[in-house]
């Protein structure tokens, strides 16, 4: 952050600040934190009806909108005239907050992937797809984009390079031309190895992409015919054969090994429990299940259970710790549900950290314990805990740095900033 306002390179004739700069750096680098706004969550019944108006605006560094269409003539589009109400009161928080920086998705997990192949085969659609994204950004206040393809076949493998490739030229031209920042370019990638290796050549999209979110979770669920976490950080003491590639440090590590710099990995997390209906009296990982556990009292879908939903259930169950894996499951009758806590959440930020990764990123801000009303832990337990790790622990380096530097520079106005 510091040397965001303060040039590395002006800095480097000074033989001691040179060493300083580069380690505030390192030390001050894996604090972005990003969160999704999912507009579904809008329509939901009573508590949790979650809109942009229940959003904090200092709480994450980067919102995302989730989702905008694409048309049948391949152009960035909203799916109705009420997210465009939402673009703009999403924009305007940053009235609240001038630090904060909002992007715009594209995609997600119910999403017509037709519609990304067709749109990337060909460089006159891309083009069309590209200048209409541009234009919808910047008409509603948008920083960038988050390209949510899940995902590229390997027939479209070249195309979303390509794609990648050529957003990037465009936000390059755009902000030359404009004297505006330009527009930040950011993809929701696979934490699959078998799809990374089918979807994407990592050391082209790395290039042109300032980050790549990495969905480490669901790598388990109740689709599943026995229980697992859906977000283990480790492998686990039962996996076997390629399920040894179902975690999140394997992900992570993965990207890497690809080409992928640390700094612009973001890893996810999930503001959610995944639970199973147990199938027999065992109850650990690894025990038979029967397909998904309840629906979520507020959100409504067999097995997801938001994570003031998981609230409710914990209060009746025992919480247990997987240890190789470090994250927590309960079980409540026959109901078995994975899940993160402050204390794992905690561990996932120092890997983070330990690896000098971008940060994190959650999906998503309406699972939260929004209201503080179901937790016992305050108003947005989950994800305040991670900005107090992640935004708040970066700013303190700053802050000694500045007594360090100010040993050799004179404070200007930038300085008042810090
Ligand atoms: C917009 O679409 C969403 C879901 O696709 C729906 O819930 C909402 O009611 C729609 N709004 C309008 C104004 O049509
Ligand atoms: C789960 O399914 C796999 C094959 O898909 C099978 O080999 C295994 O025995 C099943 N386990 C249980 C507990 O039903």
């Amino acid at each position: 952050m510091l040397c965001e306002l303060l040039s590395c390179a002006n800095m480097s004739r000074l033989i001691l600040t040179a060493g300083l700069c580069l380690m505030i750096i390192s030390l001050a680098s894996s604090s972005m934190l990003v969160c999704y706004f999912d507009r579904s969550a809008e329509t939901r019944a009573a508590q949790g009806e979650f809109t942009i108006s229940d959003i904090d605006p200092k709480l994450c560094t980067h919102i995302i909108y989730t989702s905008a269409d694409i048309s049948s003539t391949n152009e960035l589009v909203p799916f109705n005239a009420s997210d465009l109400i939402d673009y703009k009161s999403l924009n305007r928080l940053k009235t609240r907050n001038p630090q904060l920086k909002t992007l715009l998705s594209v995609g997600g997990v119910t999403f017509n992937i037709q519609k990304f192949s067709k749109m990337a085969s060909t460089p006159t659609t891309r083009s069309t797809f590209i200048q209409s994204a541009v234009l919808q950004l910047r008409t509603f206040g948008f920083d960038g984009i988050n390209v949510d393809w899940r995902f590229p076949g390997p027939g479209d493998k070249q195309a979303f390079t390509m794609l990648c490739e050529e957003l990037l030229g465009a936000f390059e031209d755009e902000g030359i031309q404009t004297y505006r920042q330009r527009l930040i370019l950011t993809a929701s990638v696979s934490a699959e190895k078998a799809v990374i290796s089918a979807s994407y050549e990592v050391p082209q999209i790395a290039t042109s992409l300032d980050y790549l979110l990495v969905l480490t979770f669901d790598f388990h669920g109740p689709w599943e015919n026995v229980t697992g976490h859906h977000s283990p950080l480790y492998q686990g003491s039962q996996d076997t054969g390629n399920n040894i590639y179902l975690n999140t440090d394997y992900a992570m590590r993965f990207w890497q090994d690809q080409g992928a710099p640390a700094q612009k990995l973001i890893m996810g997390l999930a503001a959610y429990g995944r639970a199973f209906t147990l199938a027999s009296s065992a109850t650990g990982v690894g025990a038979p299940a029967n397909g998904p556990g309840e629906e979520g009292c507020y959100t409504g879908e067999n097995g997801f259970w938001a994570y003031y939903e998981t609230c409710l259930y914990i209060q009746r169950g025992q919480i247990e710790w997987i240890a190789k894996q470090e994250v927590f499951f309960s079980v409540t009758e026959d109901q078995w549900v994975g899940f993160d806590t402050q204390s794992s959440l905690a561990i996932k930020v120092s890997y983070i950290k330990a690896n000098n990764f971008g940060g994190a990123f959650v999906w998503s801000l309406d699972l939260d314990d929004f209201r503080g009303e179901f937790c016992n832990q305050g108003i947005n337990p989950f994800i305040r805990f991670l900005s107090s790790e992640l935004i708040l622990g970066a700013q303190k380096v700053p802050e000694i740095m500045a007594w360090e530097l100010s040993r050799y520079f004179k404070p200007t106005s930038t300085w008042q900033q810090i």
